[in-house]
């Protein structure tokens, strides 16, 4: 008998060519509403997810399910409790797409410091007279605060120091300084918020970190600073950002993730001057989704032809 995967949302062709060339048969999914998932998860053991939520009722019908496997790294939108207590592994693509990410942070840092977006539309728009009407701001000699310094976060490091010429410093208390020299780590979030120019997340969306930056801490940035959210949405309260960016206590700011995705229209965020927004898609270059493609559909061989996974999430019950 072949095993089953199914994908919900399309991959690249270089993780389908690997599953079908190593005997498993493919089912691209027809939508990603609870009631098809639930349909269509039957007699599927494995799971190529991307950012689809996968709740409890959805494991629960894939009664053959034995892994879930992530393309990309947050596994926010995935039950993991419930997967595990399922005996249904997670795994993810860590090692696929940090640097497409790093890159895409860059760009809106360059983007926001010099109002590439704002100048764009009004030169198209014929006003060329904006170039006396907005003024840029230099990046080097400027400070990133990270908040998150993992995988992302470090890369970002790494070319904002070396690259943009900028001061790093850090709000990660999970990590091992020494393997962060080009980054000043420091034990006070306060810190990060009230001394960069440029606050950049790269921390995980979970219990704790829902809501965590809100109308005090953007509040505490300088006046003159942006706040960059590659991370996820939820992290942020969106309203307490509009107020801020509204009022000008920050200069502005670039999200490429939203609490609710697709945003909805009437998002104040989306009708701001001095917010740049893109569509989740930091992670979506072709080579990265090759990779992650690759590693995800790597993890669900892994798991049904008996091995541990190279990325495992969880630890399933047996
Ligand atoms: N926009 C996109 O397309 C995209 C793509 C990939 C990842 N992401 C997001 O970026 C996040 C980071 O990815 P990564 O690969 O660097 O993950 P990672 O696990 O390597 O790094 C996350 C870091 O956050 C730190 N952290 C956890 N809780 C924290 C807290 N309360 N305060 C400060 N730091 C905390 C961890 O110690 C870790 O070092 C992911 O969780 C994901 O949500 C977004």
């Amino acid at each position: 008998m072949s095993y089953k995967v199914l994908i919900p949302q399309d991959i690249s062709e270089a993780g389908k060519k690997y599953l079908r060339e190593k005997g498993y048969e493919i089912k691209i999914g027809s939508g990603i509403s609870v009631a098809t998932l639930q349909q269509e998860v039957q007699g599927c053991h494995a799971i190529l997810a991307r950012i689809a939520p996968f709740p409890a009722e959805v494991l629960r019908a894939g009664k053959q399910l034995k892994v879930i496997s992530r393309h990309g790294v947050g596994v926010d939108n995935i039950d993991v409790q419930t997967a595990t207590e399922l005996g249904i592994y997670v795994t993810n693509a860590p090692e696929s797409n940090a640097g497409s990410v790093a890159e895409h942070t860059i760009g809106l840092i360059v983007a926001l410091a010099r109002n590439l977006v704002r100048c764009h539309i009004a030169v198209r728009n014929g006003n060329f007279e904006i170039r006396n009407q907005v003024l840029g701001t230099d990046i080097a000699g400027k400070v990133l605060g990270l908040i998150g310094v993992g995988r992302i976060g470090k890369i970002v490091a790494g070319k904002a120091a070396a690259g943009l010429e900028m001061k790093v410093i850090g709000y990660d208390p999970f990590v091992e300084p020494s393997r962060l020299p080009e980054v000043e780590l420091t034990d006070s979030v306060e810190h990060v918020l009230k001394t960069a120019d440029f606050v950049s997340l790269h921390l995980p969306a979970n219990e704790k970190t829902i809501g965590m930056i809100d109308r005090a801490k953007i509040f505490m940035m300088k006046p003159s600073a942006y706040l960059l959210n590659v991370a996820r949405g939820g992290i942020v309260r969106e309203n307490d950002l509009a107020e801020a960016l509204v009022e000008k206590r920050i200069s502005g700011a670039a999200l490429d993730v939203f609490a609710k995705e697709p945003p909805d229209p009437e998002n104040p965020l989306l009708k701001l001057d001095n917010v740049i927004v893109t569509p989740h898609n930091a992670a979506l270059t072709r080579e990265c989704m090759d990779r992650m493609a690759l590693h995800a559909a790597q993890g669900i061989h892994e798991v049904l032809s008996g091995r541990t996974p190279t990325w495992p999430v969880n630890r399933p019950k047996t």
